[in-house]
């Protein structure tokens, strides 16, 4: 989809459509008055009868409206005006797009961008309704024989802004939507796949492609023999199982000066985790092909800003595997050997992510980084804990813990602090090896994140779990693409005010 930018009236615009917001209840905005009082109160009238009290995402399209320019009108529902907030800004959007996708506009002039949304600027109107939009007309359908078409889509929205001296920084912010839009759509993409089809060297051959398309991206794959040579026994007692070969992806971005220490975004790749010899139950096991939705994070995150350019030096780490039970699976008391040299007793297969991404940071050591934030479908508990709205952020810097939860609600993408507390350590002591990799059932997500913290002594780091939101579950099952729009905010907000 394509976005442009303008100021001006919307009784006076060319258009296939003209989008408007009316308050409950019955409150007409400022654009809505405008075609009001253009169409004589035609618009009043309607409201008046009832068509459209304001409810949140309402939406009511009205034809040959008189004194405008436009073929239609449409009223969108915006709530209680004092309750306006991120959400409902981005509800009204989505609910805007929706309708238009569906009916014959293949264009329209957005005006809710013009409307105010506590503590947010302008710029986070534009930059909200661009990625909402794209996420509203995303599908996967390439795995279908026959995609459903959508008759005229959407090609085209206009969003207006409130002065002409809005127009440049409307500019910029359409196009960190659109960016982080296209990471996000990566992301859902790459997580959709199947795990027959999105294997380990299928994500491998996806950071050449992207490495292709964006020149600043350099990658480099390791496979079986260099990672066995590294030392990562963590990581290949997890592939061990498993005839499809392990990758270690590395991708690097330099955009900042040469002596700007990197941050390093490591992503958990388990293609498909069946939880090994410690199987999982059948039921709703298909989900665990999203368990490299960690991975495909951080392959959005590099599409995004290497599309914007942005001034920061970014290294991404994707260990990636599938977690498969077979004869020479490993097996439960296993004692394997990390990268690290610290020995783990593996008390359970299933707890396969901390595995693989013990090694890998361990490896982000050699970038002397600025920060090491990894991004992993690591426990069930996280649904638990926080549910489906935010992200657990684990963290041994206060600073960097604030600053991505502060990313996080700029991003409508939230993420909400967990502790990392000494004492939820004593559960991985272990009497054959330095420890285990599993705790008890209680606080399962922390114990998770204490295990990884044995990895990342020498830097900042950050672990975001993201069990609870990088896919939906039931009829509208698939990727979020989260916590991409985080990530990249969390980086731009870097870039502008570097450490
Ligand atoms: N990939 C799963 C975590 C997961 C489970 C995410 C369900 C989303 C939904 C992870 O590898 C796993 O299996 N974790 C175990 C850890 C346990 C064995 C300590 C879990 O959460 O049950
Ligand atoms: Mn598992
Ligand atoms: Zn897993």
């Amino acid at each position: 989809m394509e976005f442009t930018i303008k100021s001006g009236s919307p009784e006076k615009q060319r258009s296939a459509c003209v989008v408007v917001g009316v308050f409950d209840n019955r409150k007409l905005s400022l654009s809505a008055e405008l075609i009001d009082r253009a169409s004589n109160g035609y618009v009043g009238e309607i409201i008046r009868r009832g068509d459209m009290e304001g409810k949140l995402g309402s939406t009511l399209l009205l034809h040959n409206v008189r004194g405008t320019l436009a073929d239609r009108v449409l009223l969108v529902g915006l709530g209680k005006e004092r309750d306006f907030r991120d959400r409902e800004f981005r509800k009204a959007v989505q609910s805007a797009v929706k309708l238009l996708n569906e009916t014959g506009s293949y264009e329209a002039v957005v005006y809710l961008t013009e409307e105010k949304v506590k503590r947010r600027e302008v710029a986070w109107r534009i930059e909200h309704a661009v990625a909402v939009a794209m996420e509203t007309v995303y599908r996967f359908d390439r795995m279908k024989s026959e995609p459903a078409e959508v008759r005229r889509p959407l090609r085209k929205l206009t969003l207006s802004v409130p002065q002409r001296s809005d127009l440049a920084s409307g500019e910029k912010a359409a196009a960190r939507g659109l960016a982080i839009a296209h990471g996000v759509e990566l992301a859902r993409d790459l997580g959709n796949l199947p795990g027959n089809v999105c294997t380990p060297g299928f994500l491998a051959a996806e950071a050449v492609r992207l490495a292709g398309e964006f020149p600043d991206v350099k990658v480099e794959v390791l496979e079986h023999g260099q990672i066995e040579a590294l030392g990562m026994g963590a990581f290949l007692s997890v592939t061990r199982g498993s005839d499809e070969p392990p990758r270690f992806i590395v991708l690097e971005y330099r955009n900042a000066p040469k002596k700007a220490k990197p941050v390093v975004l490591v992503g958990k790749g388990i293609t498909f985790d069946t939880g090994g010899i410690s199987i999982k139950p059948a039921a709703d096991m298909d989900q665990m092909k999203f368990d490299m939705c960690g991975a495909a994070s951080v392959f959005g995150a590099f599409r995004a800003v290497a599309e914007l350019k942005a001034a920061v030096n970014l290294v991404g780490l994707v260990p990636t595997c599938e977690n498969m039970p077979s004869g020479r699976a490993t097996k439960p008391g296993d004692v394997v050997k990390s990268m690290s040299g610290q020995t783990i007793e593996v008390l359970n297969t299933d707890a396969e992510g901390r595995l693989i991404l013990a090694d890998a940071l361990t490896y982000a050591e050699r970038y002397e980084p600025e920060a090491v934030v990894d991004v992993a479908t690591l426990t069930g508990a996280m649904v638990i804990a926080l549910g489906h709205v935010a992200c657990g952020v684990f963290s041994n810097s206060d600073t960097l813990s604030r600053a991505l939860v502060a990313a996080g609600d700029d991003a409508y993408d939230r993420g909400w602090p967990m502790p990392l507390w000494d004492d939820y350590h004593e559960g991985l002591e272990s009497n054959f090896a330095d420890f285990a990799n599993v705790a008890g059932r209680a606080g399962g997500s922390v114990t998770a994140a204490c295990f990884l913290s044995k990895f990342a002594k020498k830097f900042d780091w950050a672990h975001l779990d993201i069990a609870g939101i990088a896919w939906r579950e039931g009829k509208e099952k698939g990727a979020t693409g989260r916590p991409v729009p985080l990530i990249v905010t969390w980086l731009l907000a870097e870039e502008a005010a570097p450490a």
